[in-house]
């Protein structure tokens, strides 16, 4: 491999919130993280060099997003994920959370229904509580060991909703959803309507053997009533620049939402988000596949961990990016006590199931996206731990 994923880098003094901020979530310092999604691996060279370079242009002036920037983007979209984007319905956002919040003030109300596939990504639904929007939860289940949606329940609890936040790919249970899945649920939707923001925030960490649909593009519904939110953050391990963008197909709403990002400025990016994106994007293709292959040897890896020397311990395998789902439930512990054992007896930050909601409960979340060394080592506390 050309790249070096086995190196490890010191980070903790850092104010990583990986690495320094187990103390504040979890009052523990000497803890091995493997908890917030982000990856222990060096940020890629020419993201860097990107970076590198603005530096040594000496003025840290207003930069505005040039052409570039979308260029890069759109081409990146179109190669990787066969979608075709114009300029037009591009807009910087600074987060993909903040990207939710963005379309949340736009699009809907005070008291407005938003609904949620639980588990999930917590500050989908926090983040939508705080901006006093009434979040309706519907549950996800487990079929054949993967994240599934019961479409029945889906259609009765969508009703009276203004709009849909859907993760795709989802976290934490990396299911890849299919067309059909994504079909119907921009029918039910468009029927009902709603407004889908699709996170795809994990698009481009879609594992060999699957493929990734852009929301928008499964059917003309989709594209009617999507607001897609992605970033080369999570694929290029680069969340610290704060650099992400929405794709609004659909003209009126792209103009409703431009509008509301102009006039809070919320559009505005900085010179370090712009060029590390163009970088990522331009050169990224190489280092991505690599990149892919050693998340899914890592992968494998847990599998054949945890059935030959932990089956008490099960996991629902990941078709995109570098986040497990463990299923403790064998060991039949209530969830503070499942949260205990990983924490004071294993001395492992890992994220609780129930942090994504009720139906998390039995279910530990872990990070991958690190170096084999380290993961062994997680792995091997855990069933010191358990033994
Ligand atoms: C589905 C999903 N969306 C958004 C984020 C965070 O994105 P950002 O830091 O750009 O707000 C994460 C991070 O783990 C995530 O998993």
């Amino acid at each position: 491999m050309k790249y070096d994923f086995n190196k490890t880098i010191e980070r903790r003094g850092s104010n990583s919130v990986k690495w320094d901020a187990t103390v504040a979530f979890f009052g523990e310092k000497d803890v091995l993280p493997m908890w917030v999604a982000d990856m222990d691996f060096q940020t890629p060279p020419f993201v860097i060099n990107a970076i590198q370079q603005q530096l040594n242009r000496a003025v840290l002036g207003y930069t505005f997003a040039g052409e570039e920037w979308y260029s890069s983007i759109i081409s990146w979209l179109k190669k990787r994920h066969e979608w075709d984007v114009e300029a037009k319905s591009l807009t910087f956002v600074s987060g993909v959370v903040r990207g939710q919040a963005h379309a949340l003030q736009c699009f809907t109300e005070a008291s407005d229904k938003v609904m949620v596939m639980t588990p999930v990504y917590h500050p989908f639904f926090q983040v939508t509580k705080h901006l006093h929007r009434q979040v309706v939860f519907s549950p996800l289940h487990i079929e054949n060991n993967q994240i599934d949606i019961n479409f029945n329940r889906f259609e009765n609890d969508i009703k009276g909703c203004k709009m849909l936040i859907l993760c795709n790919p989802h976290n934490p249970g990396g299911r890849v959803w299919t067309k059909e899945e994504l079909q119907t649920i921009a029918h039910i939707c468009h029927k009902n309507n709603v407004l889908v923001i699709s996170d795809e925030i994990h698009a481009d960490l879609t594992l060999p053997g699957y493929r990734h649909l852009p929301f928008t593009t499964v059917s003309a519904e989709a594209a009617e009533i999507g607001i897609t939110l992605m970033a080369p953050s999570k694929t290029f391990n680069m969340p610290g620049v704060s650099s992400s963008f929405a794709i609004v197909e659909n003209e009126q709403l792209n103009r409703q939402f431009q509008t509301f990002m102009q006039a809070g400025e919320f559009d505005q990016g900085n010179m370090f988000a712009y060029a590390s994106t163009v970088a990522a994007y331009r050169q990224g293709e190489e280092w991505l596949e690599q990149l892919l292959q050693y998340v899914q040897n890592n992968i494998d890896f847990t599998e054949h961990f945890l059935q030959t020397e932990l089956p008490a311990i099960s996991m629902i395998r990941p078709q995109a990016s570098f986040l497990i789902f463990l299923n403790c439930k064998k060991l039949n512990l209530e969830q503070p006590e499942l949260e205990k054992l990983f924490l004071n007896k294993a001395r492992l930050a890992l994220n609780s199931g129930t942090t994504f909601g009720q139906e998390g409960e039995g279910f530990m979340r872990l990070n991958v996206g690190c170096p084999l060394g380290t993961l062994q080592e997680a792995l091997y506390r855990m069933k010191t731990a358990l033994r």
